[in-house]
């Protein structure tokens, strides 16, 4: 077993046992790709949700929110183009009945050369030590040179097989690759076809009729048919923005590594509207923005990267995805697309309404342009979940797991421990308790040793623990006991809320966006 699939798996039996996230159905066996969010799960997807839309919404006086049906109108997804072309292009292995995405197989390809190229460069960086000149080797190492050779060729066949939308071309270059299915070690497969994503469903109509509708894939669309309903009743003037959080559903064919794909998840998506001609501008201002709010976490500048679409959407003249090293390697975790007029002219002339601002500083109306910024919360979840995760052997010899989660993300703030359970201990420990709960998230614990409850305030990421012990009685001070560090300090229990306020709102990354 590869050590990435070994943290995954430790992530996903770390988040079952200490309530992050849960397989859905259990008692049924569950369903596959379909996950519940336990106790310390849904308080973690609060306080990202919180970092999204204070840093998008309350920072930003020019966006502003809304809360859209997932269900709407059929001709909804006619005009986005979802009915006609949100398709996957999918292949079968004949012997092991699995289905891949064709282009996601390719892409695999791509990133296996990528990797042979860095570990040609760890290997002469080892040999060369000092004197090793990256950038040189990059540009005349023949081997080298030859991989990127290589990755060049295949995205452009698989651009333009993309692009055409030649089914043929896409199995020819997998067949070419020589890819085989990691499951059987086989060469043997079917011809691509493409998939609708959209989950469809019934509904007994006005007329009596049944209709289909759909599970939104996207919060974008309820954006966009309300644009004019958003910008009149708040009084915005372009370059405005509307901002969402929301379930999307996409009928996954390949739906796997945990919550990373999954058939039901939740979007953070937001709509920029800008006059035609400055789109450009904002693509690249909602690019440092969104790199920036991801940046401040902490999570490690190299665990992130942009990656420019090679296929653009149908509706998008630039788009790049922020992509993070998630477990199993760089995937999308965000995408931030130049979607055009594409969709408000789509739905004006399905609808037959105008969709169109009148700009007063230029005295004429147009239909907008988007810029759209779209991450999926899950994703940033499993991103936050995975840099967090830390197993580690302590000068005793013992081991600790601990989740390093951004101390304003964590689900419980502050564990408050009375070091034994008796001699006022527990009393005093509960007066603490009550009056920073208002405040902070908190847990009372007083079960089991001293060590033991910091392990269990440790796995579930609680930055600080609180710990009153005799002395408190007398001198009114407490030990505050760092997550990360484990470095204990004596701090008087008249200063800790204000203490605490610096160390653990996420005004001090918001200040950072500003
Ligand atoms: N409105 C544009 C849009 O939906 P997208 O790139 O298809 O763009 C945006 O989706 C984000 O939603 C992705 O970057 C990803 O984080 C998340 N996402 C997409 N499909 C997902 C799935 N099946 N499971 C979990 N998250 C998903």
């Amino acid at each position: 077993m590869s050590s990435s699939e070994d943290v995954l798996k430790s992530l996903v039996s770390h988040s079952k046992e200490y309530g992050f996230v849960f397989p859905s159905s259990e008692i049924y066996d569950g369903l596959s790709a379909t996950y519940d969010y336990g106790p310390y799960g849904v308080d973690l997807k609060n306080n990202i949700k919180a970092y999204w839309w204070k840093a998008m919404v309350q920072i930003h006086s020019n966006l502003v929110g809304l809360d859209s049906a997932i269900f709407m109108h059929p001709t909804t997804w006619k005009a986005s183009g979802h009915v006609d072309a949100f398709n996957d292009p999918l292949i079968d292995n004949k012997d092991s009945k699995k289905r891949y995405r064709a282009d996601v197989l390719i892409e695999e390809h791509i990133e296996k050369l990528r990797l042979k190229i860095e570990k040609e460069i760890e290997k002469a960086a080892q040999r060369f030590g000092e004197s090793f000149d990256r950038d040189m080797y990059l540009k005349t190492n023949p081997r080298v040179l030859g991989y990127a050779e290589e990755m060049k060729q295949v995205r452009t066949r698989m651009k333009s097989a993309l692009e055409e939308g030649n089914l043929e071309a896409l199995r020819n270059l997998i067949v070419d690759l020589g890819v085989v299915c990691p499951l059987s070690g086989s060469k043997n497969w079917t011809e691509v076809r493409q998939f609708n994503l959209m989950f469809a469903t019934e509904l007994g109509s006005v007329s009596g009729e049944a209709s289909t509708i759909y599970l939104r894939p996207e919060t974008a669309q309820g954006s966009y048919v309300n644009f004019l309903n958003v910008q009149k009743s708040a009084r915005m003037k372009i370059p405005f923005g509307i901002a969402q959080i929301g379930k999307a559903f996409r009928n996954e064919i390949i739906a796997r590594q945990f919550i990373f794909r999954m058939r039901e998840f939740e979007q953070m998506e937001m709509q920029f509207f800008v006059r035609p001609g400055t789109e450009m501008e904002w693509f690249e201002y909602w690019k440092a923005f969104r790199i920036k709010w991801h940046a401040i976490l902490g999570l490690g500048d190299s665990n992130y990267r942009f990656h420019d679409h090679i296929k653009l959407a149908h509706y998008a003249n630039a788009a790049t995805d922020i992509e993070f090293n998630f477990p199993m390697g760089f995937k999308e975790l965000e995408g931030i697309h130049s979607r055009t007029d594409f969709d408000l002219k789509a739905h004006e002339s399905f609808s037959g309404r105008k969709l169109q601002y009148f700009d007063p500083e230029l005295q004429e109306s147009y239909i907008p342009y988007v810029v759209e910024t779209a991450i999926g919360l899950d994703r940033m979840f499993l991103a936050v979940l995975s840099a967090s995760y830390k197993e580690e052997q302590l000068e005793d010899g013992s081991l600790r797991t601990v989740l390093a989660i951004p101390r304003c993300l964590a689900p419980v703030k502050l564990g408050i421990l009375p070091l034994v359970k008796k001699d006022g201990l527990p009393e005093l420990a509960m007066s603490i308790f009550n009056a920073l709960r208002l405040d902070f998230t908190c847990q009372y614990d007083e079960k089991d040793a001293i060590g033991k409850r910091y392990r269990r305030q440790d796995a579930i990421g609680t930055p600080y623990c609180i710990t009153i012990d005799h002395q408190s009685l007398d001198d009114g001070m407490v030990t505050l006991r760092d997550r990360d560090s484990m470095n204990q300090e004596r701090i008087a229990i008249n200063d800790l809320k204000l203490l605490l306020h610096e160390r653990l709102d996420m005004s001090s990354l918001l200040q950072q966006l500003i």
